[in-house]
């Protein structure tokens, strides 16, 4: 249906039915904020979405129904994997909707519910919420292999629930990136592209970016290190600025050590995420790179300490950890296969085994930065289980 036919359709249902719960089933497209402002709908969900993105859309929504007192658990409690009519005659049981709540309903649920985009559709850079500062996190390790990628790609991922499509993630790693294979993403078009001239004009820097489903843009590396050779340290800080100009969030992944470029990296961010393994050697490294990054004054106001790949094989404790490196650490990751399997998906990890124990604990990273990423998760999953669905 088009606009008007979707419109009177819409609008004499809420007249008749105005308890009724409506979603909009539709492909992402750049009027669909028009859509979304304009009509009394709950949601718009895309054809594309996977029955687990509908699901979870419902559960929101029943969620959402009984936290603002509208309908009770009762009314959702629903067979494991439940027929959609069978949901939809539980969000009928409900109170009527006033038009306001409606809409911001509408609009919370509906950037929530984006799904892949098809090929065709042009990406519009979201404006940027006035007065909501963009943030920059660069992860950063002083020695290669601890899971810098990893982090990078799930905060990006973590941070486009709150954001979403106003998140891009550069693979800074210039010589060795490997964020489009582990996110299984194929670009026409890299960091080459993005800091060349050309690229000051907002359209062609708009295409230098691939866009992920789960809503958040990359900036792949370059195809070959010789040409990632080719990016200079400041055109990587020149683009760090200049994409904060359009994104909420900017995530920086980078390569090993102190190189100039890492270093540049961390001198524009507001935020930067350590990342060592439980190995002393690292662990010491890691010592040494903040004793160095105070000294240059480079240190960004907001560190974040992350120890990964915790294992009780180790010889090490967490507390052993924090009496090498010289500060507490803020999040332990615990080693796990899942992290291994969803990067051989290209699935970020959040997203392919929400309940694996290292998901949980990057998801807590994401947190830091973007408290709001959390309590809606939980609740989702803690209604999952009380109804035995997962
Ligand atoms: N918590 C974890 N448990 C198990 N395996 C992990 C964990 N974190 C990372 N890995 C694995 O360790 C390897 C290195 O991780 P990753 O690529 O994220 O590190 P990196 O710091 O980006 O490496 P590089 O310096 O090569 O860029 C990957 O194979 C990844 O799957
Ligand atoms: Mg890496």
């Amino acid at each position: 249906m088009n606009y008007e036919e979707t419109r009177g359709l819409v609008r004499g249902l809420n007249d008749r039915y105005p308890d009724i719960g409506l979603i909009v089933v539709r492909e992402q497209r750049t009027d669909l904020e028009d859509w979304v402002d304009d009509l009394p709908l709950h949601a718009v969900l895309s054809p594309h979405a996977a029955d687990g993105t509908t699901q979870e859309l419902l559960d929101r929504l029943s969620n959402w129904l009984i936290s603002n007192g509208r309908a009770d658990a009762e009314d959702f409690e629903v067979e494991p994997e439940p027929e959609v009519d069978d949901v939809i005659s539980g969000l009928i049981n409900t109170e009527p909707i006033s038009d306001s709540e409606s809409v911001e309903d509408s609009e919370r649920t509906s950037e929530e519910s984006v799904e892949e985009a098809p090929e065709e559709i042009e990406w519009e850079f979201p404006p940027l919420e006035e007065g909501v500062p963009s943030e920059a996190i660069a992860v950063v390790a002083p020695k290669g292999g601890q899971g810098k990628t990893t982090i990078a790609v799930n905060l990006a991922t973590g941070l486009a629930e709150v954001a979403p499509n106003s998140v891009v993630l550069i693979d800074a790693d210039l010589q060795f990136g490997d964020i489009t294979a582990v996110l299984n993403l194929r670009p026409e078009r890299t960091i080459v592209d993005a800091v060349a001239d050309a690229a000051q004009d907002e359209l062609v820097l708009k295409t230098a970016l691939v866009h992920h489903p789960d809503g958040f843009f990359v900036v792949a590396s370059a195809v070959s290190p010789e040409l990632g050779d080719q990016v200079q340290a400041s055109s990587l800080a020149q683009l760090i600025e200049r994409l904060r100009e359009f994104f909420r969030y900017v995530v920086v992944d980078t390569t090993p050590g102190l190189s100039e470029h890492t270093l540049v990296a961390i001198e524009h961010v507001t935020d930067a995420v350590f990342v060592s393994n439980m190995s002393v050697a690292s662990l010491r490294a890691m010592r040494t790179e903040f004793q160095l990054l105070t000294t240059l004054g480079l240190m960004p106001s907001n560190r974040h300490i992350v120890l990964n790949q915790v294992d009780k094989m180790s010889g090490l404790t967490v507390k052993d950890a924090e009496a090498v490196i010289g500060a507490p650490i803020d999040v332990a990751v615990p080693k796990s296969s899942a992290v291994l399997l969803a990067s051989n998906r290209g699935i970020p990890l959040i997203h392919d085994d929400v309940r694996d124990p290292a998901a949980r604990a990057v998801r807590s990273v994401v947190m830091r930065i973007a408290p709001e990423a959390f309590p809606k998760r939980t609740k989702i999953q803690r209604r999952r289980r009380s109804h035995g669905t997962e």
